[in-house]
């Protein structure tokens, strides 16, 4: 949600000099070599034209090949300028190179003979209709439309079956798409500020979770399509548990209560294998009557947490003093799997890596084929985790047990001398062995571990993202009232937000780094670069950064809605592609395989002025009742391009 930009930035030196080991350095200093030393470091950027999981992209460096690298633009699109994005904050404005359409707004059937969108809608209705507050989502083609490697013989021919286009082929055309939806408050779905009615909290309960559509362009236009992959996920749907915590007292409640639902469904990943990561974020927020505890305490889990959605009222579930359900808080804020193309699949759980805040879960190939995935604790103050698999997903996978179930989380601390080490949380470290019980203890209460440890409080990280180089960036989108400074963390208070790149030892896998400082948005204020509270991103495997918005972004005439900017990763360069409409968050992205279609979402649009603003009121402009609807937004370049390029 938005926070307010202050362009005053006070900095607070004498905090930073007391937590630096080197109070030699001034702050200014750190501040500058850090934003210098990425043009020291940028030279060892080569870039790969093959996606992460070695699918390929379709992406520039393959389309033309490597001889053209040096010819071709990265980016040549015409970015839109902040005088006309400020002009027009009632409706989204694409750069003239592009063109969009809006689609698979909340509140849409998931099957075309659906119940049709009304508003409120009832608890029956929202659990067969797309949610609300789109957030991280993934395009999976289906598998029979993927060429297998088969497919490349020697003699060049591509291999592809009869019905195969070549030109279009359909794993570009058709697919699964994935969709979170983070939350939607009381008064947008149940029009009502609590729910009076267990059906109303039901409502509320299905709008959350995810949505899986099945999704087809059909006369150029995308849509839903019938099949049998479409299904809804929400707080009342089965799910299972993998790791150390999976069987563990602090899951379990009384033995009926078997675990349901997810909620909060942030930013997300995917992995190799072909499944989809959802994130819950801030699940704390649904719990009420608490008790305290350390733990609960530590986690936001207070007395009156979850009176906003008041969900509690009507089901013990939400209720943590409820001698039934004690340990429900517990079996939230994970990462977990769901297997888009299965719609009998139990959503996993993986407690292996942690229980924090969940923003997004950025998942690599490491050395050995080991996975590792990247996450953020989107919190003030909060840390970066990774997980590395404990063998090669592909051993794993053929013994037929999950890669994510098994292996080692580590916590980052980030030293001011741009170096970092990823420090492991485990029951071999002895004060981690004092404080907790065992290693579901431990997991169940990453963030207490990285307390303990010293990890770097970081500007609240919100998305992360791998790049086919190895370097890892992330968004830091703010921290209004932060305890300390440190030089990954340069700025307090820091209301623009930056972006960070990192890059491990071995292939992901190693427990030291070098890192720099990719971006102060402050540093972009009074230039046509101009953005604020980075937090979705998404690199891709030619160089180009995609870089989403969650806050203010600009000011006075000045002012603009949030937006999508695509930079180059090397030299630094931001263009600005796409801008949403007032009161609202641009978020998620996936790509069709050719990344030749980019879908995007546009969260909570004109919610601040839900009575009073009649342009945004009608957004996105799909037929049904008069309330703004979170939507998806399908972005093309006109000549038919890479998006991005
Ligand atoms: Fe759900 Fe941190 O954004
Ligand atoms: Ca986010
Ligand atoms: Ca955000």
């Amino acid at each position: 949600m938005k926070e307010k930009g202050n362009v005053e930035k006070p900095r607070n030196i004498t905090k930073f000099e007391r937590i630096s080991p080197d109070n030699q350095r001034s702050f200014a200093d750190i501040l500058e070599t850090a934003v210098a030393r990425r043009s020291v470091l940028r030279g060892g950027v080569g870039l790969a034209a093959i996606g992460i999981f070695g699918k390929p992209l379709g992406l520039r460096a393959q389309d033309n090949g490597d001889s053209d690298e040096n010819t071709t633009p990265l980016i040549d699109f015409e970015a839109i300028t902040v005088e006309r994005a400020a002009s027009q904050t009632n409706w989204p404005l694409v750069s003239e190179d592009y063109e969009f359409d809006l689609i698979f707004p909340w509140g849409e059937p998931i099957q075309p003979d659906g119940p049709a969108f009304s508003h409120p809608p009832s608890a029956d209705d929202q659990e067969l209709q797309i949610g609300i507050g789109h957030d991280g989502m993934w395009f999976f083609a289906h598998p029979d439309d993927i060429p297998s490697d088969d497919d490349d013989s020697e003699d060049g021919s591509t291999g592809a079956t009869e019905d195969v286009d070549e030109t279009d082929p359909p794993m570009n055309r058709r697919g699964v798409l994935v969709i979170n939806h983070e939350y939607g408050s009381n008064s947008r779905v149940i029009d009502a500020n609590s729910p009076g009615s267990l059906e109303e909290v039901r409502a509320s309960q299905h709008a959350h979770g995810v949505s899986i559509l099945n999704v087809e362009k059909i006369d150029g236009k995308w849509q839903i399509v019938e099949g049998e992959k479409a299904r809804r996920i929400h707080v009342n749907t089965p799910v299972t548990f993998s790791g150390p915590a999976a069987d563990h007292s602090l899951l379990k409640n009384r033995d009926e209560y078997e675990p349901k639902g997810t909620l909060n469904n942030c930013a997300n990943g995917f992995t190799p294998w072909g499944t989809y990561l959802t994130c819950e974020e801030n699940f704390h927020q649904y719990f009420s009557e608490t008790p305290y505890s350390e733990e609960n305490w530590r986690y936001g889990l207070t007395y009156s947490a979850g009176d906003g959605y008041g969900w509690f009222r009507r089901d013990a579930r939400f209720r943590l003093s409820s001698r039934n359900y004690p340990n429900e808080g517990n079996r939230f804020g994970w990462v977990v799997e769901i297997d888009p193309h299965d719609p009998e699949h139990v959503p996993v759980k993986h407690t292996a890596l942690g229980r924090f805040r969940h923003e997004g879960a950025a998942v690599a190939v490491g050395l050995d084929d080991r996975i590792v995935v990247y996450m953020g604790d989107d919190s003030g103050d909060e840390y970066i985790y990774k997980f590395v698999s404990a063998e090669s997903y592909k051993d794993m996978m053929e013994r037929e047990e999950s890669p994510l179930a098994t292996g080692q989380l580590y916590v980052a601390k980030f030293n001011d001398d741009f170096t970092g080490e990823w420090v492991p949380l485990t029951m071999d470290n002895d004060e981690l062995a004092d404080r907790f019980d065992d290693e579901a203890d431990l997991l169940v209460h990453a963030r207490i571990a990285g307390d303990i440890v010293g990890a770097t409080k970081m500007d609240r990280p919100e998305w992360i993202t791998v790049a086919p180089d190895e370097y890892v960036y992330g968004t830091l989108t703010s921290n209004s009232s932060k305890t300390g400074i440190n030089a990954a963390n340069p700025e307090s208070p820091n209301n623009f937000g930056h972006i960070l790149k990192w890059k491990d030892a071995d292939t992901h896998t190693g427990t030291t780094f070098e890192w720099e400082v990719w971006k102060l948005a402050s540093s972009t204020q009074d230039t046509e670069e101009m953005f604020g509270n980075p937090d979705g991103l998404y690199a891709d495997a030619d160089g180009r950064l995609f870089i989403q918005t969650d806050g203010s972004q600009g000011e006075g005439e000045r002012s603009i809605c949030n937006q999508l900017l695509v930079a180059d990763a090397s030299t630094g360069e931001i263009h600005r592609l796409f801008t949403g409409v007032e009161d609202c968050e641009i978020t998620g992205i996936a790509f069709t395989p050719d990344h030749k279609t980019m879908f995007i979402n546009i969260q909570h649009p004109g919610w601040d002025n839900f009575e009073t603003t009649l342009d945004t009121q009608e957004f996105p402009g799909i037929a049904g009742p008069n309330v703004p609807r979170d939507c998806t937004v399908v972005i093309t370049r006109r000549d038919g391009g890479v998006v991005g390029s």
